[in-house]
């Protein structure tokens, strides 16, 4: 039976990061999510902040630690700097879910558990992903209060002015581990969600002059919406840009989360206006981007495009416009992709790959990257 946990998409996304509280306000100014609830002291949670932060269909969560006691993410922090430490699945049966998981190989983190409140209550349970990432399933559809139990009202009185960003939901998530990881991964997240392979990138796919990666991308067998790249070094002249988070990360992990919008002119002009840094495309790029317009009826004005400097992909069916952030924090780990598929596109951005590759080596050169052997 195809997609017997019933996975229905994807639920919120945590961050565990240093300061939650300029998370939460980066978020609300830059990509216009709304502060819509609040967990820590005046919630009765002694240890920790969180800040949820919800965008049409995004839910995300950032939480710090507020004490060195909270070990797991002061931990975590201290290591991997700020970053993804949960991406969550809705399920039907969270019990039946997770005992499928790990029937199939999942690694237990934490068991099935209800939280309640006067609210109602929800069910949650993990599995590991990566080094130091988890794989949750959860239902809500028995809780009414914000978020989770031990959530409230931000008690904090922010009014930000910002430009909407039309910001609509998660696309996929992008997972970069060490060598010799990505098939074991790809296994893992194939058994245990009852995923399959969709797209293979092996060697020389995926290169430019200096570096090189590979990829693979599982994802839902029918519906549930569930798409997962996962990217692996690959031996180049210089160091690839999966090495380079594997050795600022220090470990395998999240490295991008691409989100969905129906009108990317729209939103990039929003973000920029908003002060969020992307990568530069090169002019040339939207030349020859006018002669492929002929051969695909690309609907936006190129000119518009090269404006704002967003990439388009016409490879397989459809075609898809996409854009990339610089790293939103300290380390070159995490960024965002801003992504609109036109036409029933299903790719990833390979077309785009070399000029985006170029873009991010220049980076590399900034940051001296490639002066490590
Ligand atoms: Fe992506």
């Amino acid at each position: 039976m195809a997609n017997e946990l019933k996975i229905k998409g994807y639920d919120y996304i945590e961050f565990y990061v240093g300061s939650a509280k300029m998370w939460a306000y980066w978020h609300a100014k830059a990509m216009a999510f709304k502060i819509a609830g609040y967990c820590g002291p005046e919630t009765g949670v002694k240890d920790k902040t969180s800040y949820y932060l919800v965008k049409n269909k995004l839910k995300f969560v950032v939480t710090s630690a507020i004490k060195p006691s909270n070990y797991e993410i002061a931990s975590f922090v201290e290591r991997h700097g700020d970053g993804v430490k949960r991406w969550s699945l809705i399920v039907e049966n969270v019990q039946e879910a997770f005992n499928l998981a790990v029937k199939n190989g999942g690694i237990p983190v934490r068991n099935p558990k209800r939280l309640e409140d006067e609210n109602g209550y929800l069910e949650e349970a993990a599995i590991k992903l990566y080094d130091d990432a988890e794989i949750v399933f959860i239902n809500r559809d028995n809780y009414k209060g914000i978020f989770k139990p031990g959530f409230g009202k931000p008690i904090q009185k922010i009014s930000i002015t910002t430009q909407d960003t039309g910001l609509q939901e998660v696309d996929h998530v992008v997972g970069n581990v060490r060598i010799n990881e990505m098939n074991l991964w790809e296994n893992y997240l194939n058994k245990t969600l009852n995923l399959e392979t969709f797209l293979e990138f092996g060697a020389g796919d995926i290169s430019t002059q200096y570096s090189a990666l590979l990829s693979k991308v599982v994802r839902s067998k029918n519906g549930g919406g569930i798409k997962n790249p996962i990217n692996e070094p690959y031996e180049g002249k210089k160091k690839s840009q999966i090495e380079e988070y594997i050795d600022e990360y220090l470990g395998s992990g999240i490295q991008h989360i691409a989100i969905s919008t129906d009108n990317i002119i729209a939103t990039i002009k929003a973000l920029r206006e908003n002060g969020v840094e992307f990568l530069t495309v090169p002019n040339a790029y939207y030349d020859l981007l006018k002669e492929k317009k002929l051969s695909k009826m690309i609907i936006e004005d190129i000119e518009e495009l090269r404006k704002y400097g967003i990439l388009c992909d016409t490879e397989g069916k459809g075609y898809l416009l996409q854009l990339f952030t610089k790293p939103i924090s300290d380390r070159p780990t995490f960024f965002y992709e801003i992504i609109q598929r036109r036409e029933g596109a299903e790719g990833f951005g390979q077309g785009n790959f070399q000029a985006l590759f170029e873009s991010i080596e220049r980076d590399q050169v900034a940051r001296g990257t490639f002066d490590k052997e």
